[in-house]
């Protein structure tokens, strides 16, 4: 194995599990030993099983590739592996062919006791943290925490969510235990067919933001700094709900419109479970083709939401997301008087999220450039209803 040393910001790391076996590699394949990176596979040879055993015995569970070949590498990953690549877009962890779940570290209450075992993922390995069950709850100090990431197997979640309901009946209802306890739900959401049994835990979840009153100020501040990296879709929906309430709160809608605005906003996207994940992931532009596809996932949002019965102003809020004030947005093409205020509202919280949100291939732009983009779409925006917007972030610019 050769040596070459090189920054660790000009690296991505992933799973070797990704790696196809017998097929030749498109890039250079690095390896971390001692602190240094060392070429592991050359581009064009394979991935061996005796490379692999290799691996397994120095119990090496990350790899290497130059931030400059991400796209190649990526294209090569969506063509051998398309299932293990977009979970590993998803952030999901399969160890030892078990689902686990990153959590919310700063939601574990070292005073609370824990019926579930926790794992630690530190870049490097993967251990038992804290070994507990039901019959045998455990408590964890915080100084154990403070190192990679926390996950739960996946049959826990439910657990996950009940202990997270007890810190809010203990009265710890601070931001991010709110976060998480959302995020659960909208992950759910997204993740199985909607029903009215989520859909009516969606909107008590929003009931409760709203009262929880101060979602102007630190909620929405904590909200976006915990956004990190995540890549799932509902996240970047959860983040839009938290945006369009606060904006909601801002102009200072009533109680049940704030409701609807966040129903309305937690689903907008909700169409996408119908399209591709080939075209949801893809690296780079899409074509034409692939983008009439994703275009659809508008109409699909809609029919989702007319299946449940929902009111129409939240109907309308979804169809009308990517509609533009000039008249070139989608589906409809509308043009401003004809766009509803849901769907205003929705539009700019949307688009500044993306723009904030880093891409696979892009990165998140500040949100003083991404309101400077919003502000420079000329007509694409409500004037008013952006200025509150610029206004209300001003604190986190
Ligand atoms: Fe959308």
């Amino acid at each position: 194995m050769s040596t070459q040393i090189r920054e660790i910001d000009n690296y991505f790391s992933f799973k070797p599990e990704l790696l196809p076996l017998g097929v030749q590699s498109p890039c250079e394949i690095f390896v971390q030993e001692d602190g240094e990176y060392k070429v592991l596979i050359k581009q064009g040879e394979h991935f061996s099983l005796e490379i692999k055993n290799n691996l397994k015995e120095k119990n090496i569970t990350n790899l290497f590739v130059s931030i400059h070949n991400k796209k190649v590498f990526q294209d090569f990953l969506l063509e051998f592996k398309p299932k293990e690549y977009f979970d590993s877009l998803l952030d999901r962890y399969t160890i030892n062919n078990e689902s686990y779940y990153k959590i919310e570290k700063e939601c574990i209450d070292p005073e609370i006791p824990i019926n579930f075992c926790l794992y630690l993922h530190d870049g490097k390995s993967f251990n038992l943290l804290l070994d507990a069950s039901e019959e045998n709850p455990k408590n964890i100090s915080e100084d154990k925490l403070s190192e990679g990431d926390i996950l739960i197997s996946k049959k826990d979640l439910n657990r996950y969510n009940e202990y997270l309901q007890k810190l809010i009946k203990e009265g710890k209802t601070e931001t991010k235990i709110l976060k998480e306890t959302t995020k659960l739900i909208l992950r759910d959401i997204y993740s199985e067919p909607i029903n009215r049994k989520n859909l009516m835990i969606l909107g008590d979840k929003i009931d409760e933001i709203i009262n929880y009153g101060t979602l102007e100020s630190k909620v929405l501040e904590n909200f976006l700094i915990m956004k990190k990296l995540d890549n799932y879709n509902y996240v970047h929906s959860l983040n839009v709900m938290t945006l369009s309430l606060s904006l909601g709160l801002k102009i200072k809608l009533d109680k049940e419109d704030l409701r609807l605005l966040g129903i309305a906003s937690a689903l907008h996207d909700i169409g996408k479970t119908k399209i591709s994940p080939l075209i949801l992931s893809k690296l780079g532009k899409l074509t034409e083709k692939e983008f009439q596809i994703f275009k659809t996932h508008v109409i699909e949002s809609v029919k989702i939401a007319k299946e449940l019965g929902l009111p129409e102003k939240v109907i309308e809020g979804i169809a009308h997301h990517h509609e533009k004030l000039n008249g070139n947005g989608y589906p409809f093409k509308l043009k401003s008087e004809k766009i509803s205020f849901f769907g205003k509202i929705i539009a700019i919280a949307d688009a500044y999220e993306m723009l904030t949100t880093p891409k696979a291939m892009k990165y998140a732009l500040t949100p003083y450039n991404a309101l400077l983009i919003l502000v420079q779409d000329k007509g694409c925006y409500d004037k008013a209803l952006l200025e509150t917007f610029i206004k209300m972030l001003g604190r986190l610019i």
